[in-house]
């Protein structure tokens, strides 16, 4: 079966992750978050995939080549200028001659593709799109279905007193090929706002696959740290076979009166220091070093971050090559973009997010 995956976007509420990398590059559990939808995508014999790419491109292709070390065949679609969720599809028609899947390439889920592709021909729909609950299905586009799972009506951001489902499109998508001709060729069109309401209004068949999988998103930080978080302690099996425990990777050196606590993925070449505390869920991407006395509690380092005596680190996020100097505090959803450095004796406050190469002096913020 065939796939597009689109990673054109920019992903902005990434930031400052994504300044330097695209969201389908960041690392998750040391691996680009591509390979784990790849590995998803071939679990569901969906091994033609076509990568829909617009912003920073050669990293994707410089990684994956024609996808062979994966086991999957991967083909290329650049667009020159962003050409939204529908249009970047259009870009890749000539490479689509059966009912093929879309998928959102920032999110990843556990949703049975194979029983959602057969629903999908029973219906005879133009067009399946899979449905997640949410909460809160205010601040999203719920899809309202009826008694036979056919999708009425699309609502985009709901009052209160308006809703009437909590299901929302969830970024996976079966599309028959002459679904095509609705979309205009190099214009920039999106599927939730233009194609799908124009095809409910020509009275095109669209199926709803309600499913209670595992499934997230990984648009902003703090989804991206879930994200982590819960694939390390085994809330999607079928994505990740979870050890509850600790792994650690070749070649890396902990001191013996380091206590580190599970679940923690620990990548090659890490030298941890005497007295250091690791609580996870946490991960640390290859060749991080983290000296003496430091407490890391559910943060996400990437590769060479350095970590010095007495820091702690709290559910926040640290990019290739940041440096935190002895005594400072980073807490919950902090985000350090690529070479940041944190001077010693800071504290910053939540959810501070500090862009690539800056440098924070020695104790000048304190909170
Ligand atoms: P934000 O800038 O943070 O909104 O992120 P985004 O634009 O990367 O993501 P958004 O949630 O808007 O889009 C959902 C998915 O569609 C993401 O995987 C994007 O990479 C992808 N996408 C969005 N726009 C385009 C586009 O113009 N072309 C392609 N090929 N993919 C796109």
């Amino acid at each position: 079966m065939k796939a597009v995956i689109l990673v054109g976007g920019e992903g902005t509420r990434l930031r400052p992750l994504t300044c330097n990398t695209t969201k389908a590059m960041v690392p998750v559990l040391n691996k680009p978050f591509l390979e784990h939808l790849l590995g998803y995508l071939k679990g569901h014999g969906v091994t033609d995939i076509i990568l829909a790419m617009s912003y920073l491109p050669h990293h994707i292709q410089g990684h994956f080549g024609d996808g062979t070390k994966m086991g999957v065949r991967l083909s290329y679609r650049i667009e020159e200028e962003p050409l939204g969720t529908a249009g970047a599809v259009k870009n890749a028609e000539d490479l689509l001659d059966e009912p093929f899947f879309v998928l959102n390439g920032d999110i990843l889920a556990d949703i049975d593709l194979t029983a959602m592709m057969r629903h999908h021909r029973q219906a005879k729909a133009k067009v399946s799109i899979a449905l997640t609950p949410v909460e809160d299905p205010t601040i999203y586009g719920v899809v309202e279905t009826d008694a036979q799972g056919m999708v009425v009506r699309f609502v985009e951001k709901p009052k209160r007193e308006e809703v009437t489902t909590n299901m929302i499109n969830a970024g996976i998508y079966i599309v028959e090929p002459e679904v095509l001709d609705y979309i205009p060729p190099a214009k920039p069109t999106m599927f939730e706002r233009y194609v799908f309401p124009l095809l409910l209004e020509k009275d095109e068949a669209i199926l709803g696959y309600p499913s209670e999988s595992y499934w997230i998103d990984i648009g902003t930080p703090e989804k991206y740290l879930r994200l982590n978080h819960d694939l390390l302690l085994g809330k999607a099996p079928s994505l990740f076979k979870a050890t509850g425990g600790v792994q650690t990777g070749d070649g890396s050196q902990i001191n013996p009166s380091a206590n580190i606590k599970a679940s923690v993925l620990i990548g090659e070449e890490c030298v941890i220091g005497p007295g250091v505390e690791i609580k996870g869920p946490a991960i640390l991407g290859p060749k991080c070093e983290v000296d003496e006395g430091a407490t890391i509690e559910g943060a996400v380092l990437w590769d060479n971050v350095r970590v010095g005596k007495k820091v702690i680190l709290r559910n926040c996020i640290a990019a290739s090559h940041s440096e935190i100097h002895e005594e400072s505090e980073v807490p919950d959803n902090c985000v350090l973009g690529d070479k940041v450095v944190v001077g010693k004796n800071n504290k910053l406050a939540q959810g501070t997010r500090i862009r690539p190469d800056k440098r924070i002096a020695p104790g000048s913020i304190s909170f």
